[in-house]
């Protein structure tokens, strides 16, 4: 079967097919340089560049993966979370679709969209249960999925989600956004115990606001003594970000050996961090590493997953189907 996947919860823009679980196309368009003068995602301008995008985005998609239109037999959509106003253009575009092709349709989860990746094209097996950690630019969380139709959220933040915390830090430092990216090429390793900061923790939830202050008001302090040159600037990040992966990884650690799992599914933008993947390896444990080109939001795990509910679980959604932000 042709799966059409439609992804549009924050600033991506993306349309994928799948036959069955193969990735046939992904196309994605992302709006965030549009954002980029604001620092952070605005809503309205997402919102806007959705509708204007998301027919080339189908388009292309639909010629990439040398289908036709009406060969789709399914349409998988994020319904949740995200951007309520993103979300619903995503939402009212596949119900038209599915109701012009007259095709069954599916609203998926992002965030067990994200722990989809490492399944798409084959490339592992789907068996349960596994713990699985989704670590973006809005979310932190730490779930025990006895199937995917089946997850138990076992912790999260408690404040900012760990990429936004990436992005904040590096708005500090002007160095950019999105602020992920940019830490993962500056990080020196030689210089990650420069400065000792740390991760608020209880039990599997985490906090990382906290530590976000401190990198912040430690730069301000060596700032004020004229004490902040490029290098320690390098030390400052290398650092922050030597806290955030040990703290995750250890996490990560612990509620694998809590819940006895065997297997660990890592997907959401944070996972295409390069010193987080380097570090994630857990001794008697199978690490599923998000690929780096479905580790940020894309269509591609919305039709996998989408495809693996309708196909194995025999769920389907109906035109009452709703956007919804949380
Ligand atoms: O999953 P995603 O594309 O969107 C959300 O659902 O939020 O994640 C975006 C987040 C941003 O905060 C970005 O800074 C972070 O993922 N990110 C990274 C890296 N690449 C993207 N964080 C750390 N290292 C990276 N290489
Ligand atoms: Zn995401």
């Amino acid at each position: 079967m042709y799966i059409l996947g439609v992804e549009t919860s924050c600033d991506e823009t993306s349309c994928a097919i799948l036959k069955n679980f193969n990735v046939l196309s992904s196309i994605t368009i992302s709006s965030l340089k549009e954002h980029k003068k604001y620092g952070g995602i605005v809503p309205e301008i997402a919102s806007r560049y959705h509708i204007k995008n998301i027919d080339k985005v189908l388009d292309i998609a639909i010629k990439e993966a040398r289908i036709r239109l009406c060969d789709i037999g399914l349409i998988a959509v994020t319904y949740t979370p995200g951007l309520i106003g993103a979300l619903a253009v995503g939402v009212s575009f596949a119900k038209a679709l599915a109701f012009s092709l007259n095709r069954p349709f599916i609203g998926v989860n992002h965030l067990y969209a994200h722990l989809f990746a490492p399944f798409l094209n084959l490339k592992s097996r789907i068996d349960f249960p596994f713990l699985g950690v989704v670590v973006s630019g809005g979310h932190t969380k730490i779930y025990y999925v006895k199937d995917f139709d089946c997850i138990e959220t076992v912790g999260q933040t408690l404040d900012d989600a760990c990429g936004e915390v990436f992005d904040k830090v590096a708005r500090e430092f002007g160095i950019g956004y999105p602020g992920g990216p940019i830490i993962d090429r500056l990080f020196n390793k030689n210089y990650k115990s420069s400065f000792q900061f740390k991760c608020g923790k209880k039990n599997f939830n985490l906090s990382f606001s906290g530590l976000k202050t401190a990198v912040i008001y430690k730069k301000l302090e060596l700032e004020k003594k004229h004490l902040l040159d490029k290098k320690t600037k390098i030390k400052l990040i290398s650092s922050f970000q030597e806290t955030v992966v040990c703290t995750l990884v250890n996490t990560i650690k612990e509620a694998a050996s809590r819940y006895g799992v065997l297997k660990i599914v890592c997907g959401g933008g944070v996972f295409a961090n390069s010193y987080l993947r380097k570090s994630l390896r857990i001794k008697n444990k199978m690490v599923l590493l998000s690929p780096i080109e479905y580790a940020t939001d894309n269509a591609a795990t919305v039709a996998g997953l989408g495809f693996y509910l309708y196909n194995n679980k025999g769920i389907r959604s109906y035109y009452n189907l709703e956007p919804k932000a949380e």
